[in-house]
């Protein structure tokens, strides 16, 4: 952003208000909401990639991932743009002084990259309509609670989470924007077999990155020389990313995200719920899960 923008923005955040909305019953920022048929209209091409997600599910993890492929390795192509310019994000609003991911999607050359977190359900039909490649990253509900809540301590556009125990019952009821993560990941692996859809998880991306990185790779159909597979393991590593102003967002005033709050690479690890969570409300959260999943086919590891 250039000077003159950043002052505007400056001044928009002075008045912001967070406001949410619904959509079908999800809890959604309020402007996505204002502005959810032309959201809901958007126009994917054949050889879009969208990456989709529950949000805290490793997003900027796997867009960094699909970008270093498509430019095999090279990490000076992929420092192009922050992440959140060359990977539009559907359907978040922002202030009027930055352009919106349906702007920039509009001029971006194909292939594109994109990034949603709406559930299956509320996702625009022309993806389907495209046939458009889906890589879906999903992660333990118990991490992805816990990187949810910091996430909303600091970041304006998301409204104070309260106490933890707050936030504890608002996530398991799906009380937070985008909704339920049950009703989100469920939602997007049974449409696997109708659609061009790669189910990855977060826990098997920390286990063993290359093995992740090389399904993304065949998926997309691709073939890089190892050295370049070196080079997409390295360059999206959680240190490397941290330290990338492209992947950190501290490129994204403080007014927005604050990093002091909380880091936008906060720890990249699987199983920090055990710090957070009570006895009582593991115990909760289990029997909710069994209630919601049990019979899904799909198998979570909350520990490595
Ligand atoms: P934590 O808050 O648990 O650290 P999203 O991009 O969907 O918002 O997800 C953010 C979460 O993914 C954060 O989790 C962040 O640290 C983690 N993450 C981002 N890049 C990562 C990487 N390269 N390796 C591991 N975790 C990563």
């Amino acid at each position: 952003m250039n000077p003159a923008m950043m002052e505007e923005l400056a001044k928009e955040m002075e008045n912001f208000q967070v406001t949410m909305g619904h959509i079908e019953g999800v809890p959604l920022p309020g402007p996505t909401c204002d502005e959810w048929d032309t959201i809901y209209n958007f126009q994917a091409r054949e050889d879009d990639i969208l990456i989709a997600t529950y949000p805290k599910s490793g997003t900027t993890w796997m867009q960094e991932i699909v970008d270093l492929i498509l430019q095999e390795g090279d990490v000076q192509k992929s420092m192009r743009a922050p992440c959140f310019i060359k990977v539009p994000f559907i359907e978040m609003i922002p202030p009027k002084s930055m352009p919106s991911g349906l702007e920039l999607a509009k001029t971006m050359k194909s292939p594109r990259i994109l990034k949603t977190h709406l559930p299956i359900n509320l996702l625009p039909p022309s993806f389907w309509e495209k046939n458009a490649k889906v890589v879906y990253v999903a992660r333990n509900a118990k991490d992805c609670m816990v990187s949810y809540y910091y996430f909303h301590k600091m970041n304006t556009f998301l409204l104070d989470p309260g106490t933890w125990d707050n936030f504890f019952s608002e996530f398991l009821s799906g009380d937070v924007p985008w909704g339920s993560w049950f009703d989100h990941v469920l939602g997007w692996w049974k449409a696997m077999d109708k659609h061009q859809i790669l189910f990855i998880f977060y826990e098997d991306m920390i286990e063993d990155p290359m093995w992740e990185i090389r399904k993304v790779m065949k998926f997309l159909g691709k073939d890089l020389s190892d050295e370049a597979l070196e080079n997409v393991k390295y360059h999206s590593s959680f240190q490397a990313m941290k330290e990338n102003p492209m992947t950190n967002n501290s490129t994204v005033p403080n007014s927005i995200m604050d990093d002091t709050i909380s880091p936008f690479m906060r720890k990249g690890i699987v199983g920090d719920w055990k710090t957070h969570f009570s006895v009582t409300q593991n115990f909760i959260f289990d029997e909710e899960y069994k209630k919601k999943m049990e019979g899904s086919g799909l198998n979570f590891r909350t520990e490595l």
